[in-house]
């Protein structure tokens, strides 16, 4: 693999930079190795004591993990708090009641903030509009919502009164909302009427219609609905009901709902291997402490710092790195609402100059893209605005390729600011394998040691440890405090995804390939071991895609998708499809190809068009009839084919596969 072969080939070290190193909270290798050591030796206290420190609780809790269940963990189970007051209530009784909180960037570049105070006001009053329409502890509420304040506020409102949020990524198709609607069983919609994205309007409350009008949303009983555009919608009477006047006239104080530390505080719809997206769920207790210790310790937080996450709320990185983490900090973050490319390409650069940013947490793809448009548009390039005011880059969701990194360390770190090469999973809460700036060497390309206490390993196929230099499966030994739960409403699948037999039933697999440097035992991840696709740090799996196209009944057969490398967006998706017409050629073949991507984007959602699309008269099958996915991998890639396909029951397709239309 190319990226393995650079990285193993990259001698380039960078050691945490001095300044670095006097200000962090874990500061010096020797810090971070006595926090190990500490878990190694007391796996339990070690948890306990961060749990009580971090968090604070309305009912102490007296057991700390309890593994009866494995591997349904639970841990801190018989205490009782409050996310919503951990991130709130906390920051007024400690002196940041003024303080920003959030300032909040609109896609046409308005600027405005909310302290802390202004915060848990806005979030109490939603709460009590919550409960004004009835949802309650234990409800599921589906919230579809642009980059916003509200939709921050929205999520912390759900927390407040216990209810189980379950955000769904605003691109995301009507389709894949009653999806989730039916599978959480959500009561209660919060949604916007439209959502500003690059100087376009794009409606947000149509989409939920649209879910209705597909069936099954019986059970929503209340869709709430911001407004941020104005434009005209439609709102069913009794059911819709906007969101400033649901709260208007509600109190600015809302009394917490205590919750037992296992209490869900939410799902978050993730690709499997399978056609259908798992509700991955996190708790309470355990999810918060690990928000707050990775903010503290990868990014080093601290009360002056100016924090930008640039993902999306839609997403498992908005949910700890913006709508949590850094609120239960009392640190002041941005929230955008539009997009790295309007109205220029030099936007996060600009707005880094001026917010004074300090700890700035993008990924590769962002990165990548922005290296190619500031060589075509030489005005947008980083050197031309003040980014003196960083000192901590972040990356996360695909491997950074080592060019990348360094453009990114020179340019927008200007050669002084640690990377952290965050590897996480939606499934893992927070940061499992992480640099920490005062304390790791880096290396471009490497996510490099455990964060502390998280026990990663690289097994082979029977669960033994593979020595380091050798390649094998990422897993993690012991159960950690943020942990996915459960997958809802399945716990069998739950149990086979993440805890299979074959690995001995004890070890959490990851789902990604990895290994670990001979010398220094630095991690590198190699990508998915499963169906799973990884496009500009989206999480798509093949079988999705696939349904999405044959349920385009009228025109395709079969189809087969499968990923290859993309300079630009990590991997592509590739889609090989059987038509149920002749095969077509030129033009016809190009319509038709237009046609499926936009079924594809109905279907999902445009992040999982297919780049590519190729017609061939069958599939590449084995005798059994079992599509040789490995040969379409070389296909995509545009590969000489030169394994032995004399077993193929038709070797001529492959002819036809080759060519892209
Ligand atoms: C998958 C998880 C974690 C939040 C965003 C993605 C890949 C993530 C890295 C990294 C290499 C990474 C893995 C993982 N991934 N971070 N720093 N280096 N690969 O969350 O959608 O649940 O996807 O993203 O393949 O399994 P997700």
């Amino acid at each position: 693999m190319a990226t393995i072969d650079s990285v193993l080939q990259e001698n380039r070290v960078f050691p945490p930079p001095a300044d670095a190193v006097a200000r962090a909270t874990i500061s010096g290798m020797a810090a971070y190795e006595a926090l190990c050591k500490e878990a190694e030796t007391d796996y339990s206290g070690f948890w306990g004591r961060l749990a009580r420190e971090h968090l604070v609780w309305k009912k102490p809790f007296t057991q700390t993990l309890d593994e009866s269940g494995a591997p349904f963990y639970k841990w801190f189970a018989d205490g009782a708090l409050n996310v919503s007051w951990n991130c709130l209530d906390r920051n007024l009784e400690n002196g940041n009641a003024d303080k920003v909180a959030l300032i909040f960037e609109a896609d046409d570049g308005k600027v405005s903030k909310v302290t802390f105070r202004e915060l848990h006001a806005l979030v109490c009053k939603f709460a009590n509009g919550l409960k004004s329409r009835g949802v309650k502890k234990g409800d599921r509420v589906l919230i579809y919502m642009p980059m916003s304040v509200e939709g921050v506020a929205a999520m912390q409102a759900c927390a407040r009164i216990g209810a189980t949020h379950s955000v769904v990524f605003g691109g995301f198709s009507a389709k894949s909302v009653q999806e989730r609607v039916v599978d959480a069983g959500a009561t209660a919609i919060i949604t916007a009427d439209e959502q500003c994205r690059g100087g376009k309007n794009i409606g947000l409350k149509v989409v939920v219609d649209e879910a209705f009008s597909l069936g099954g949303c019986e059970a929503v009983h209340s869709v709430i609905v911001y407004q941020r555009t104005g434009n005209a919608i439609n709102m069913a009477a009794g059911r819709d009901v906007w969101l400033h006047d649901l709260i208007k006239d509600q109190a600015a104080t809302c009394e917490p709902e205590w919750v037992e530390a296992e209490h869900p505080l939410f799902l978050l719809y993730t690709s499997g291997s399978t056609g259908k997206p798992k509700g991955v769920q996190h708790s309470s207790a355990g999810y918060l402490l690990h928000a707050i210790l990775t903010n503290k310790w990868t990014f080093d937080l601290k009360g002056d710092d100016t924090f930008w996450c640039t993902a999306d709320i839609g997403w498992v990185t908005g949910h700890t790195y913006i709508a949590y983490g850094p609120l239960a900090c009392g640190v002041t973050q941005i929230v955008f609402e539009g997009v790295p490319t309007y109205p220029d390409t030099g936007r996060f650069w600009r707005m880094i100059q001026d917010h004074k940013v300090s700890v700035f947490y993008t990924a590769p793809t962002a990165i990548r893209s922005l290296i190619k448009a500031s060589e075509n548009a030489p005005a947008t390039h980083p050197r031309n605005y003040k980014l003196d005011s960083l000192r901590i880059l972040g990356s996360v969701g695909e491997p950074i390729n080592p060019e990348a990194w360094m453009w990114y360390h020179d340019n927008v770190g200007g050669g002084r600011c640690p990377i952290m090469d965050t590897f996480w999973q939606t499934e893992t809460g927070g940061h499992v394998i992480t640099p920490l700036p005062g304390v790791t060497p880096l290396v471009p390309g490497s996510c490099t040691l455990p964060f502390p206490g998280i026990q990663a390993a690289i097994v082979d196929e029977t669960g033994n440890d593979v020595e380091w230099g050798k390649g094998g499966f990422l897993v993690i030994k012991r159960p950690w405090p943020s942990m996915i739960r459960t997958i809802w409403g399945d716990p069998e699948r739950f149990q086979k995804s993440y805890f299979p037999t074959d690995l001995g039933g004890k070890l959490y697999l990851a789902g990604d390939g990895a290994v670990r440097d001979a010398k220094t035992g630095y991690f590198t991840i190699m990508g998915r071991i499963d169906d799973v696709l990884n496009v500009s740090g989206h999480r798509m799996g093949t079988m999705e895609i696939e349904s999405a196209l044959v349920s385009c009944t009228e025109l395709v057969a079969e189809a087969a998708v499968v990923g290859r490398p993309d300079d630009l967006t990590g991997e592509a998706i590739c889609a090989f499809v059987v038509l149920k017409r002749a095969r077509p050629t030129g033009d016809e073949a190009k319509k038709i190809v237009k046609q499926l991507q936009d079924w594809v984007a109905k279907e999902i959602g445009p992040i999982a068009k297919p780049k590519d699309i190729r017609f061939g008269d069958n599939l590449p099958k084995t005798r059994s009839g079992k599509i040789m996915r490995r040969l379409l991998r070389a296909l995509a890639k545009g590969e000489e084919i030169t394994q032995d396909v004399s077993t193929l029951e038709n070797p001529a397709i492959l002819d036809q596969l080759k060519q892209s239309v």
